[in-house]
């Protein structure tokens, strides 16, 4: 079915067709659509903590490669909030979802010097990407957007979620149906393995720095001992930051998305820069991360950096300087959910 995936996705998206998509999918992630992802999340959180101790018990010495579990932790946590659907991936590793992403977008991840360089001619010539197969088996492709047609038809209650969007999309013939469902596909496109790469390259920095690990785990166990149940929620998550400014830390070092690019539509004066017409710009955002004029000893995991006033957690995009999550408009729309309702 899909021939050319280019331009359909939120993540892909130009000009006035992106505007309208944009506007139909943020309401995804309001405060109070947040707040209630926050039981399915744990459910999934306790399914992930009791596989990883069942890893540690059958491993002769008590190593445990992360990356798997943090795929499954985050492919549950989309699957659930936004498509209202149980995948259970610890449990279940062969559920079809979760093998199609791992199809997909590990493999579509840049791992060579070539595929870099490949890369970066694309983005600068991209009707080369009509010559080259770059999306490899599109029937995974088509199981994403079949699954999320099928889903959203199914669907008969309201919940909240990206589903009921799409839905409302649909419902007000605001994109063609081709493209409708494509939204689904570009979900769990930048969430996926952002999400699992960005716990995982955190394990990493925290082994590497046991007194952060210390810290961190000390500000956990404080907050933890406050709440009787034991069961974190939105408000005990705005009080813990440390472990938010050992996150941004962590992508400022180690983040998935180390590049974005945008295209000049008509031409502009950027300082005493004259940007013309079609001209693809593109933000170094690893470069910017580790300029040590913004960031002193860029290499060093220091999450202090990213403690204020009063000990608060706080790394603004407005000033351009942390871009983790993008900038402007086109700022990451998941990240107010990655953040538990930051910025
Ligand atoms: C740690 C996790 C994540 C990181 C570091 C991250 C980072 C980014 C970055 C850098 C961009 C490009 C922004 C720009 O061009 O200025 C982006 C866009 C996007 N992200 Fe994320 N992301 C994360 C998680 C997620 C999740 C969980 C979702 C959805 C469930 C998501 C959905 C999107 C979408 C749809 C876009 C395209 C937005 C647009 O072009 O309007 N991301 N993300």
């Amino acid at each position: 079915m899909f021939l050319n995936l280019q331009h359909i996705s939120l993540i892909d998206a130009r000009k006035d067709y992106w505007k309208e998509m944009r506007k139909a999918l943020s309401p995804t992630f309001t405060s109070g659509k947040i707040k209630s992802m926050f039981a399915p999340i744990d459910g999934v959180v306790n399914r992930m903590v009791d596989h990883m101790e069942k890893k540690r018990k059958e491993s002769a010495d008590s190593v445990v490669d992360v990356k798997p579990i943090f795929q499954g932790l985050s492919l549950d946590s989309i699957s659930n909030c936004a498509f209202g659907v149980e995948t259970d991936s610890f449990n279940n590793p062969g559920n079809k979802l979760f093998k199609t992403c791992l199809n997909i977008f590990v493999g579509f991840t840049v791992q060579t010097a070539f595929e870099s360089l490949m890369l970066f001619t694309f983005s600068f010539f991209p009707f080369l990407q009509k010559f080259m197969d770059t999306y490899g088996d599109k029937k995974q492709w088509d199981y994403l957007w079949d699954m999320t047609k099928e889903i959203s038809e199914k669907r008969t209650h309201e919940r909240g979620d990206f589903i009921d969007r799409i839905k409302e999309i649909k419902k007000q013939g605001i994109l063609n149906e081709y493209q409708t469902y494509a939204q689904g596909i570009g979900f769990f496109q930048a969430g996926f393995e952002t999400t699992s790469n960005t716990l995982s390259t955190l394990t990493y920095a925290l082994a590497k720095n046991p007194d952060v690990q210390e810290e961190l785990f000390r500000e956990v166990e404080e907050v933890m001992s406050k709440i009787g149940d034991g069961k974190m929620d939105h408000e005990t998550v705005q009080d813990m930051p440390y472990t938010e400014a050992c996150l941004y830390e962590n992508l400022r070092l180690n983040g998935p998305v180390t590049r974005v690019d945008r295209l000049c539509l008509r031409d502009s004066q950027l300082g005493n820069m004259k940007i013309k017409e079609g001209t693809l710009v593109q933000v170094p955002i690893w470069a910017v991360h580790h300029d040590p004029e913004l960031y002193p000893e860029p290499d060093r995991f220091d999450p202090s950096r990213f403690l204020g006033e009063g000990g608060k957690a706080a790394a603004s995009g407005g000033d351009f300087k942390y871009l983790a999550f993008g900038g402007g408009p086109r700022l990451c729309i998941g990240m107010r959910w990655v953040l538990v309702n930051k910025w």
